[in-house]
């Protein structure tokens, strides 16, 4: 058997006991079994995201149907800044660019996060209705100071929303306290269930902007899936479309594990695996993609390359069974790959991660401090 250990940027690992949860034959979407993990499922993402009072939404899709349907909260004619700190900050770009409201863009180098000040100047300058930010920045594993830059806007703006697809169930959260209208996130990333679904609080400030009036689509109007979700958090079912239901049922198997790990508890062993993994690749020599410390995040370090093509270190790895994951920013494509570390890495995949990499860059004759990352990662775990 070819075991391989998985230090991609989701899906993450899946715990068997998360599989063998959707492993049903037999049930409805109207019956209680699956009544009741939809309403476990609903209060644990407000547990998780500290929003006690905010609705939560499980819809069909993932990270950008959640983000595609905020649109249901917005009005023909609004301006939206959109604060990119890389491919999927471009994304909210992308995806308002299809619909009838003003866009402006601030747009960091590859690296780098937008600061707190200069969304400050942005929203000061002139009207701005809805500000999207990032959490974290897969595309090169930068964190946006989250809770800082609302405090700077909120009085300036009506809604602000953070895509945390790659923060919650890794770095702190607290929609409801740091004043986010919205926080979303994927059922595949450091939650550790399968993709399918998309993960949204929302305040109740928020909802009162849903109308007949907003710029949304059909499926992804939360106009359609408030009552649905209203119901399911009263114990009862609804349907509006079908929702993935064998796959809610891993989803709410993820969160009884999370649960069990405890959230904080979780999110302080991301904080420890992501150091390890930053001492193991600065040890060995090599640069990380996010340029200021204060911006790391736990969930994704970008590796810069000096030498060698990216594509050929990962098809290295695979053949000593770890799957890493590729550079997708593209001012920085061919120079780099990603760690990713989030859902339930632990300290030997560190370890394992870090070894094989050395060995893999020595043979491609990437210039590096050999056995110094493993050095590093050691000394960091055990201090
Ligand atoms: C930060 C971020 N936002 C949005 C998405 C899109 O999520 P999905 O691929 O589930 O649509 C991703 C996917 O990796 C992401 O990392």
């Amino acid at each position: 058997m070819t075991r391989k250990i998985l230090m991609h940027v989701g899906p993450e690992t899946i715990d068997y006991e998360v599989l063998l949860a959707g492993v049903r034959g037999d049930v409805g979407f109207t019956s209680k079994e699956f009544t009741d993990v939809m309403r476990y499922s609903l209060s644990f993402l407000r547990k998780l995201t500290n929003a006690p009072s905010y609705q939560a939404f499980i819809i069909p899709g993932g990270g950008t149907s959640a983000m595609e349907s905020i649109s249901s909260l917005i009005k023909k004619g609004e301006n939206i800044l959109v604060v990119s700190n890389g491919v999927f900050g471009d994304r909210w770009e992308k995806i308002f660019s299809r619909y009838p409201v003003n866009l402006k863009t601030l747009r960091a180098k590859a690296g780098y996060y937008i600061k707190p000040e200069e969304v400050l100047d942005e929203v000061k300058k002139s009207k701005i209705n809805v500000v999207t930010l990032t959490h974290v920045e897969t595309s090169t594993g930068v964190r946006e100071p989250i809770q800082s830059v609302i405090k700077e806007i909120r009085d300036y703006v009506d809604l602000v929303v953070v895509d945390g697809v790659s923060s919650i169930g890794a770095e702190e959260v607290r929609a409801e306290d740091w004043k986010a209208d919205v926080y979303l996130t994927a059922s595949q990333k450091a939650i550790g269930a399968p993709p399918g679904a998309g993960l949204l609080v929302v305040s109740n400030k928020a909802l009162e902007r849903l109308s007949s009036e907003s710029i949304s689509s059909f499926y992804l109007d939360l106009r359609n899936w408030l009552p649905v979700m209203k119901a399911f958090d009263e114990g009862k079912s609804a349907y509006f479309s079908t929702l993935p239901v064998h796959l809610i049922f891993m989803l709410a198997k993820a969160f009884e594990l999370m649960d069990k790990e405890g959230i904080e508890n979780r999110i302080g062993r991301h904080e420890k695996i992501s150091s390890a993994i930053r001492a193991g690749i600065e040890g060995m020599g090599l640069d990380i993609v996010a340029k200021n410390p204060e911006a790391y995040s736990n969930t994704v370090t970008g590796v810069m390359l000096n030498k060698v093509n990216p594509s050929d270190v990962l098809t290295r790895m695979v053949s000593e069974g770890i799957e890493l994951a590729p550079g997708v920013h593209p001012d920085l494509a061919g120079k780099y790959f990603r760690i990713g570390h989030m859902g339930w890495t632990n300290e030997n995949d560190v370890i394992s991660t870090i070894s094989a990499l050395e060995r893999v860059l020595k043979v491609l004759g990437e210039p590096i401090r050999f056995g110094e990352g493993v050095k590093a990662v050691q000394e960091t775990l055990s201090s």
